[in-house]
């Protein structure tokens, strides 16, 4: 069996839209972050853009000198911000499972005056993190889940039906399982049901024989390959809509690889025992299974007393963060605050 790793590449990119960004956001105050979203060039809207990052900076309630849990900390493109008004008493503590992530991260932090601690963990060992870094408490808390462009746009993590790459699609590419061994091992029974549970495909059941079908003659091993034998299960007058046919199977594969369902609600729970009272927690989910976790772990918390929710509704990001950032398009943002 050829291993992903094998195919693996690392590719250090910043694309000069993102660094324009980053470098506008160090020198823009909060009250005039709607406008930097409202001017991105095309150019820009392609590279990372903080998703909804004037509420989440509004919602967080943050003072300077504040300390920040940052799960996902991506580019640092939220933190990068946060930093700006938290200031050189501040401290943020980012944690993000993928080591490339991090790396660009702690660059464009460097810019800032805050104090930062950043790591590799999966977020769900949050606890283990925050308790290495001596413990204490914090003044707010960030999820933004999901995976970024630098992660989606590089043809080497595999996680793109754009782009030809090698089937991969960890988050953390030092984790084992990847898209390859799960598409060409797992039974037709067990892709069916992630397919159909985590993409919300109807076609699950023919994509998964088809795939079965397929990968006997040889293994499926690029992203390009996948998306042709999804192509194939899918009646023919279904395939013109208005995103890619192959998308929902990509995203399923994608949250299965990376199990990102199954830690969200043991990772929430666990911040927020760290937060402060009166202290404020967001939360941005891109998937209708993840918003459900949320909303479930908040009405549990806030039916104990731990939480007061502050969005009854989640909030969603305004028309012109969509045209500007097409990816921020499902984006929805749960805030809470810690009473207890
Ligand atoms: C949408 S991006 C965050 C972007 C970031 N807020 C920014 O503005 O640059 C999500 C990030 O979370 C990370 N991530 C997803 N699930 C994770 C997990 N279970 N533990 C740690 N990091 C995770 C991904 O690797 C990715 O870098």
């Amino acid at each position: 069996m050829k291993l992903p790793a094998e195919h693996l590449r690392k590719l250090q990119r910043t694309s000069s839209g993102s660094k324009r960004l980053f470098k506008y956001l160090r020198e823009t105050a909060l009250n005039e972050l709607s406008d930097s979203m409202a001017t991105a060039s095309p150019a820009e809207s392609e590279s990372h853009i903080p998703v909804m990052l004037k509420e989440v900076l509004q919602h967080l309630n943050l003072k300077p000198g504040a300390r920040v849990l940052d799960c996902t900390l991506g580019l640092a493109g939220h933190a990068v911000a946060i930093a700006e008004i938290i200031g050189a008493g501040g401290e943020i503590i980012g944690i993000d499972r993928d080591q490339g992530s991090l790396e660009k991260a702690r660059q464009w932090l460097q810019s800032t005056a805050v104090k930062c601690q950043l790591r590799q963990a999966d977020f769900r060992n949050l606890d283990e993190v925050l308790k290495e870094l001596g413990g204490g408490s914090v003044d707010a808390i960030l999820f933004d889940l999901g995976i970024s462009s630098y992660q989606l746009d590089d043809p080497q993590r595999g996680f793109s039906l754009k782009s030809d790459g090698p089937l991969d699609m960890r988050m953390d590419q030092g984790s084992y399982i990847s898209a390859y061994e799960l598409v060409n091992s797992l039974s037709e029974r067990e892709l069916s049901s992630i397919i159909k549970n985590f993409g919300e495909e109807r076609w699950h059941n023919r994509i998964a024989r088809v795939l079965v079908q397929e990968r006997l003659k040889k293994p499926i091993e690029t992203t390009q390959e996948l998306s042709e034998v999804i192509l194939k299960a899918i009646p023919h007058r279904y395939q013109h809509q208005r995103i890619h046919p192959a998308t929902r199977t990509f995203q399923a594969i994608r949250i299965a690889v990376n199990r990102e369902l199954e830690a969200l609600e043991l990772a929430l729970t666990r911040s927020l025992a760290f937060l402060k009272v009166g202290g404020r927690i967001c939360v941005i989910s891109f998937h209708s299974l993840e918003d459900r976790i949320v909303k479930e772990t908040f009405r549990k918390n806030s039916q104990a007393g731990v939480l007061k929710i502050i969005s009854k509704k989640p909030l969603r990001p305004e028309d012109q963060e969509i045209n500007n950032n097409p990816r921020s398009r499902s984006a929805r943002l749960r805030v809470a605050e810690r009473t207890k």
